[in-house]
């Protein structure tokens, strides 16, 4: 075999092996750069959001947010709220008991601000990804009030001033109404959610302070608690401002909109503001073009709903790419549920965002 053969069978074996060694690698086959151009994109959900006054934001992910320049080039062109997926999970931000990790929240920090976008705080006080040193740490009352008071206050000052939304509360509400069973609700009582709100207050008196709940976007049982639960709040004269509504949906649980304005709007009557915070969309099954035009639908009759009610501020998606998406680990395929496909190209959904930005 001569040299010049010899060259091209070495480039053949590489260009062969190159997707495996990425696969094997990285778990995925590379995205193209290609798709992440802004050319062919136009005007973005930031620039027509910001237009309106409405935060369009998404939930972050650390791995990409280092390592994927198509993710933060995206990231950055079409939302202007960062929300951090599980960097700030009790178990990542507060691994021991006297130690608090920021790193990974740091980072996204400085993403934001060097991206001109806002950081939202989330979760304060939840009953998911506790450290074991919580769970199993047989804490009294007392105990368990200075842990959370101390978490609660130590991640709020330290961005304090840096972050204006908080979700301090989150899933605190049970599918029948009642309080959802937590280590919050065992080991403090009923008041921790009060105690929450008044200690996130206390930290940072400008923060905007949510409760968010999931499956709670239509009349039920369960909004209905929440109403009752947020109503009982301002009347003791607890500082909350919003309830999240996170809007966890798919093509086999269409969101009833009607009724989901409705609820917005008893909430806004209260004077409390909504914001759509973990939206997302999933397809079960075979994705064709008629699940991704039934998914943008739903994606942009949301937006027109928050649009057109008094005071939803904020549309936040759980993710943005269907290449990072909490749904593979949770029905076993990736669920398609976001805007952007896995190589970063926007889906139908991306445009029915936009258009309903687009309406006058
Ligand atoms: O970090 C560990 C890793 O060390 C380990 O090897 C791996 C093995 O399973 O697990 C990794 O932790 C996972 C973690 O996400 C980080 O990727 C957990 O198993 C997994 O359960 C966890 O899921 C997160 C989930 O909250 C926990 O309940 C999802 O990513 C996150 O998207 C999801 O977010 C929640 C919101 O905060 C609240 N509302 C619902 C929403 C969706 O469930």
């Amino acid at each position: 075999m001569g040299p010049m053969k010899a060259g091209f069978f070495v480039a053949l074996v590489f260009l062969f092996f190159l997707p495996i060694f990425f696969i094997f690698t990285f778990g995925q086959v590379p995205d193209t750069p290609v798709a992440a151009q802004p050319e062919a994109i136009g005007v973005t959900l930031r620039q027509l959001a910001q237009k309106r006054n409405l935060q369009i934001g998404a939930a972050v992910n650390i791995g990409p947010l280092l390592n994927n320049p198509n993710y933060q080039q995206v990231l950055a062109r079409e939302f202007n709220v960062v929300v951090p997926e599980n960097a700030m999970k009790f178990e990542t931000i507060h691994p021991q008991r006297d130690r608090f990790l920021f790193q990974e929240l740091d980072t996204m920090l400085n993403f934001a601000e060097a991206n001109q976008m806002e950081l939202r705080l989330h979760p304060l006080v939840w009953d998911e990804q506790l450290p074991a040193w919580l769970v199993r740490g047989n804490f009294s009352r007392e105990e368990l009030m200075d842990i959370l008071k101390e978490h609660i206050q130590t991640i709020i000052k330290r961005y304090r001033g840096k972050s204006r939304y908080i979700d301090v509360v989150n899933e605190g509400i049970a599918r029948d109404g009642s309080l959802r069973d937590t280590i919050w609700l065992r080991g403090i009582g009923p008041e921790y959610i009060d105690l929450s709100f008044i200690w996130a207050h206390e930290a940072d008196p400008a923060a905007k302070l949510f409760f968010n709940e999931f499956s709670a976007e239509e009349l039920s049982i369960k909004s209905d608690a929440v109403y009752d639960l947020v109503a009982g709040m301002l009347k003791r004269g607890v500082p909350i401002h919003g309830v999240g509504m996170q809007m966890h949906k798919g093509l086999h649980n269409k969101p009833k909109m009607a009724e989901v304005a409705k609820n917005v709007a008893r909430l806004n009557q209260l004077g409390l503001e909504v914001q759509i915070t973990e939206m997302d969309v999933a397809i079960k099954g075979a994705v064709g073009e008629t699940q991704l035009q039934e998914q943008a639908q739903i994606y942009g009759e949301t937006m027109r709903m928050c649009l057109e009610a008094a005071k939803c501020s904020a549309v936040i998606l759980w993710g943005f790419s269907d290449r990072y998406t909490w749904m593979t680990s949770l029905i076993g395929e990736g669920g398609s549920p976001l805007i952007f496909d896995e190589f970063f190209r926007p889906k139908p959904a991306y445009q029915a965002l936009k258009e309903e930005l687009l309406r006058n």
